[in-house]
C-alpha cells in the first residue's frame, strides 16, 4: 500500500504517494525527474547515487524514501546557488578535467561537498579518504583530488571575502 511522504529537495516541498520499498534513488530520478543523481551499482559500493539528508552523505541506492520523509535532502541540482552559477566544486571539476564520462560525477561532487563542509582545507590524504566511497572508471582519481583541493582554497577565499565585506 502507498504511502504519503513530504520531500523537501533542494529547499523545495513535494507531496508524493509512494510504495514503501521504492527508494529515494528511484523517487528523485523517476518521480521528480531529478536525473542528476545517478545509478550505479545499486547495493551502496560506488558512490554515483551520493546525496546529502540532514546533513548527512548517503547513498540513496540503499534509503527507503518513505524513512526521509519530512528530512532535508540535497542533490547535485542544488549544489550551485542560483541556477545560472556552478558551484565552485562543479567548476572545479571543469577547469582540472575531473570529468571523462560523468558518470560518477554527482556522487563525487556530493561527497567533496560534505568532505568540504566538515574540513574546508582537507590534506590529500583526507580528501582521498572522503572519496573513498566512490569509484571512478576513467580518470585515475588524481584530477578529482585536484579539483577538490582547488574548489576548496576557492570556497575559504569566497568565505575570506564575505567576511570582509
Ligand atoms: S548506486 Fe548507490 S552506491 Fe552505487
Ligand atoms: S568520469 Fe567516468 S566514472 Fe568517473
Amino acid at each position: 500500500m502507498k504511502q504519503q511522504i513530504e520531500l523537501i529537495v533542494n529547499g523545495d516541498r513535494y507531496s508524493l504517494l509512494v510504495e514503501p520499498w521504492r527508494t529515494l534513488n528511484e523517487v528523485l530520478r523517476d518521480d521528480l525527474n531529478l536525473t542528476g543523481t545517478k545509478l550505479g551499482c545499486g547495493s551502496g559500493d560506488c558512490g554515483a547515487c551520493t546525496v546529502i539528508v540532514d546533513g548527512r552523505s548517503v547513498s540513496s541506492c540503499l534509503t527507503l524514501a518513505v524513512s526521509v520523509s519530512g528530512k532535508d535532502i540535497r542533490t547535485v541540482e542544488g549544489l550551485a546557488a542560483s541556477g545560472e552559477e556552478l558551484h565552485p566544486i562543479q567548476e572545479s571539476f571543469i577547469e582540472d578535467g575531473a570529468i571523462q564520462c560523468g558518470f560518477c560525477t554527482a556522487g563525487m561532487e556530493m561527497s567533496a561537498y560534505y568532505l568540504l563542509s566538515h574540513n574546508p582545507a582537507p590534506s590529500e590524504g583526507e580528501i582521498r579518504a572522503g572519496l573513498s566511497g566512490n569509484l571512478c572508471r576513467c580518470t585515475g582519481y588524481n584530477q578529482i583530488v585536484d579539483a577538490i583541493g582547488a574548489a576548496a582554497k576557492k570556497m575559504r577565499n569566497q568565505s575570506k571575502a564575505g567576511g570582509e565585506r
